[in-house]
């Protein structure tokens, strides 16, 4: 486990929300050894065990694999054996009626040796690289779950931001990719860059998982957000096999969430278009 080795120079890739998907995970691991990306550069923004039907193989794919990990609400739930996933759907939602099923699936099926390797996770994550002053985590700084999408006032961002001694955030939890630069208090530049999720789709009717990748330029950083191809049928007949025939089953090839209750309007009215966020250039912080 590579939670408290620091990521190297060379390029980092970023991907929330495995979600117990281990089609996804394999996939994605088998990208960044071609790539030749070490484990400790591939950075995972937590909630490896939720919607799916295989947190064990996934959570053993993290390991073997060696990437660094923080924790999601999702890993917070399971280490406090709480009795729901912790999201922060409303009572009564149709997400707070779903996400009851895969949490009970989950949480029987994590062993006592797995919940003590998540729960040794840390939160957050500080480092430098090649100039920039990062940060990683699930869903903000002040809270773990606290839901911050591209439509969600820059003003949250730069707030959560300014929490931390880091320049650029990177987030995850909503599941929907984005970048976003704004001006901080001090005059400099502020950026928000939300992996997106590998393990459920984006909400824009394709199968395809999403993840970051940040690399360095001569004087500056590139962030480019990329999909992630994968066997998402074979990843759903799993879940059928195990009695997960629901709405998140059918999103897996579908593209499209069986809830939008956690959406603001803007996202709400981007279901079903095909996603692509724009490349950022990231400045050092000076
Ligand atoms: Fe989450």
């Amino acid at each position: 486990m590579s939670a408290h080795r620091l990521p190297g120079s060379g390029p980092l890739m970023v991907f929330g929300g495995p979600y117990s998907n281990l089609e996804a995970t394999r996939a994605l691991r088998a990208l960044a050894t071609a790539k030749g990306i070490a484990p400790e550069n591939c950075i995972c923004t937590g909630d490896l065990v939720a919607y799916c039907a295989r947190p064990n193989d996934t959570l053993a794919q993290i390991r073997e694999w060696g990437c660094t990990a923080i924790m999601g609400n999702c890993e917070e739930s399971l280490v406090a054996q709480a009795i729901d996933c912790g999201c922060g759907f409303e009572a009564g939602s149709a997400c707070d009626a779903l996400s009851i099923d895969w949490y009970r699936f989950a949480s029987a099926r994590v062993t006592a040796e797995e919940r003590e390797w998540v729960a040794q996770l840390p939160r957050q994550l500080g480092f430098q690289w090649n100039g920039l002053d990062i940060h990683v985590t699930h869903g903000a700084p002040s809270k773990t779950n606290r839901f911050l999408f591209a439509s969600s006032k820059a003003s949250s961002k730069r707030e959560e931001l300014d929490s931390t001694p880091a320049h650029v955030m990177l987030a995850g939890h909503c599941g929907i990719p984005f970048g976003e630069t704004f001006d901080r208090e001090n005059g400099d530049q502020g950026y928000w860059l939300n992996s997106g999720a590998i393990g459920m789709p984006a909400n824009d009717g394709t199968a395809d998982g999403w993840y970051l990748l940040l690399e360095p330029l001569a004087e500056r950083v590139r962030a480019s957000w990329h999909r992630l191809h994968y066997d998402a049928h074979s990843e759903q007949r799993s879940m059928i096999a195990e009695g997960l025939d629901n709405g998140y089953a059918r999103a897996l090839t579908s593209g499209l969430w069986p809830s939008m209750d956690v959406l603001p309007a803007a996202e709400r009215e981007q279901r079903g278009i095909a996603l692509q966020p724009p490349a950022l250039m990231i400045e050092p912080n000076h």
